[in-house]
């Protein structure tokens, strides 16, 4: 047990490192360089040579679609030596404007081609033509790129009231970049709209706006603003966003859409979140590894019910090949959700291909599924070790009594059931066996007739054949 909750952690951490190398925080740089000089490799060849240079067309036997198909190279023999720009024939072609034919790559393409090859021409993907497909961004890409500080602008002009919040300096400085004017301020009524429908999803009280009118201090807007954050609406408002983009239900959503009775619990999780104000790398811990981080702390166990919160395929299926399936698709949804919610990343279309746009490989994708392979949907029981000991103890005496009555139920079966036996033996005697849907035989005394009738007085669906009747004939007329 303990072994499999270490390997569990190994593994959360192991999907935490994943999340961090995706964002960039805490890779190497070295590392971070050589996936930069892969991806523009690869957007080079997939660009400016596969047109040629792909396993239909083979100009010269060379395909450059795969590192291994450009080491083999064609007829003048290797085309690519990796640390080797010197001798890589590719590089030559290249220095020498003779590739592509009529249409040499710039001064920086080459060098990102020779420094790439130099690093050890890393190429991790089977490369398409880049006139079928968008070149795969890089991990250069800006929304991947680590946080910075960025100085806030103060452009010249700047009104003296305009607000001193960072953001609002970006946006006048947009605006001015535009060329245009910010608007006038809201009026106070209109503010006070804007602000409870934004922050609470409900409009104002009459007596809060009156209030609000009244109040003639510096600082009225923002002790509205603080009002309404410490609002408990608050956390139902925005909660119900995050809930969306996390795919909260609270039914299964497959065929047999069952209502979860028990999802409750995590939504109020979320609201309580927002309520307390808390970080986001804080929730997202949570959600992911609220089980594994604090195991006895049921305010925050509770978060991993993020896991199994999307659609889920409770119709059982006999074959094993359909149980994997559904297997597959439960981790999926998971892989999926932390993927879009998280990173803002379609991870989850790399379960088939390599991601087409996306610098996800599908080695990757399985790499973070793994991280949920622990992970069942089942109910469990939200409570502190101590909780559950005192329900335990509280349980125990009438468990016990459940024990002893059952035991005297058995012995007293023991004595009865030969007299029910009896009984029915006897009652059957007086009637007529039961109808059976196979084989009746009645026997009746004989009696000479020349027809039978049989009148049909009920069937079980009540349907046309009620009252129907049959005549045999039995002997000659
Ligand atoms: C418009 C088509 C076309 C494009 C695009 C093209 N090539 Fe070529 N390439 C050829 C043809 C045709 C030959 C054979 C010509 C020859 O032998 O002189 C060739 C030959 C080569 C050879 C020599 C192969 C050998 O074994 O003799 C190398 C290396 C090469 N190309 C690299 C590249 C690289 C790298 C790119 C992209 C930067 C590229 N080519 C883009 C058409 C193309
Ligand atoms: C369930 C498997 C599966 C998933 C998930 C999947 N794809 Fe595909 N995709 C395929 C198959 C199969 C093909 C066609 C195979 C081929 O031509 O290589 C394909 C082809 C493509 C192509 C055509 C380009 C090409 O190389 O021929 C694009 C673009 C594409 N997928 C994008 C996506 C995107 C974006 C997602 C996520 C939103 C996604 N796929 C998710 C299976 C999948």
């Amino acid at each position: 047990m303990k072994k499999l909750i270490s390997k569990q952690l190994f593994v959360a951490k192991a999907f935490l490192d994943l999340v961090a190398l995706f964002v960039l925080f805490t890779s190497p740089l070295a590392a971070q360089e050589v996936s930069v000089l892969e991806s523009e490799a690869m957007t080079i060849i997939a660009k400016r040579c596969l047109s040629c240079h792909n396993a239909e067309m083979k100009p010269a036997d060379l395909v450059l679609t795969t590192r291994e198909t450009a080491v083999k190279g064609g007829k003048s023999g290797p085309a690519l030596s990796p640390k080797h720009p010197e001798e890589s024939l590719m590089v030559r072609k290249i220095f020498a404007d003779e590739m592509p034919p009529g249409n040499p790559l710039t001064k920086e393409e080459r060098e990102a081609v020779r420094g790439w090859i130099d690093a050890g021409a890393p190429w991790s993907m089977t490369l398409a033509k880049a006139s079928a497909v968008r070149p795969r961004a890089g991990l250069n890409w800006w929304s991947l790129q680590p946080l910075r500080t960025v100085s806030v602008p103060s452009p010249a002009g700047i009104p003296p009231d305009w607000s001193a919040s960072p953001v609002d300096r970006f946006v006048y400085a947009q605006l001015k970049e535009k060329g245009l004017k910010p608007s006038p301020p809201a009026d106070r009524r209109t503010y006070i709209r804007r602000a409870t429908f934004d922050l609470l999803g409900l409009p104002p009280t009459p007596e809060e706006v009156e209030s609000f009118l009244q109040d003639k201090s510096e600082n009225a807007c923002e002790k509205l603003i603080d009002r309404l954050l410490a609002s408990p609406y608050y956390g139902e408002r925005w909660g119900r966003h995050w809930l969306d983009v996390i795919r909260f239900g609270e039914s299964h959503g497959y065929e047999q859409n069952h209502l979860r009775e028990r999802a409750w619990p995590f939504r109020d999780y979320i609201i309580r979140s927002f309520n307390l104000d808390k970080p986001f790398s804080r929730l997202v811990l949570e959600q992911l590894a609220g089980d594994q981080i604090a195991p006895n702390d049921p305010e925050i166990e509770v978060a991993t019910g993020f896991l199994v919160a999307g659609v889920h395929d409770t119709v059982p299926i006999a074959n094993l090949e359909g149980q994997l399936q559904q297997r597959a698709n439960d981790l999926d949804d998971m892989v999926l959700t932390t993927g879009a919610a998280f990173l803002g990343l379609t991870v989850n279309c790399a379960r088939c291909h390599d991601h087409k746009f996306d610098p996800i490989l599908q080695a990757d994708y399985y790499r973070v599924q793994a991280a949920f392979a622990g992970v069942h949907h089942e109910e469990r029981e939200l409570a502190t070790q101590a909780e559950r000991d005192q329900r335990h103890s509280r349980e125990r005496p009438i468990l016990d009594e459940l024990d002893r009555v059952k035991e005297r139920l058995a012995k007293l079966k023991k004595q009865v059931m030969p007299l029910v036996e009896k009984g029915r033996d006897e009652i059957a005697k007086h009637y007529r066996p039961a109808v059976d849907s196979k084989v009746n035989e009645e026997i009746f005394s004989p009696a000479s007739a020349r027809l039978v009738r049989m009148t049909i007085l009920a069937t079980y669906d009540q349907g046309p054949g009620k009252g129907a009747e049959m005549a045999t004939h039995l002997g000659r007329e």
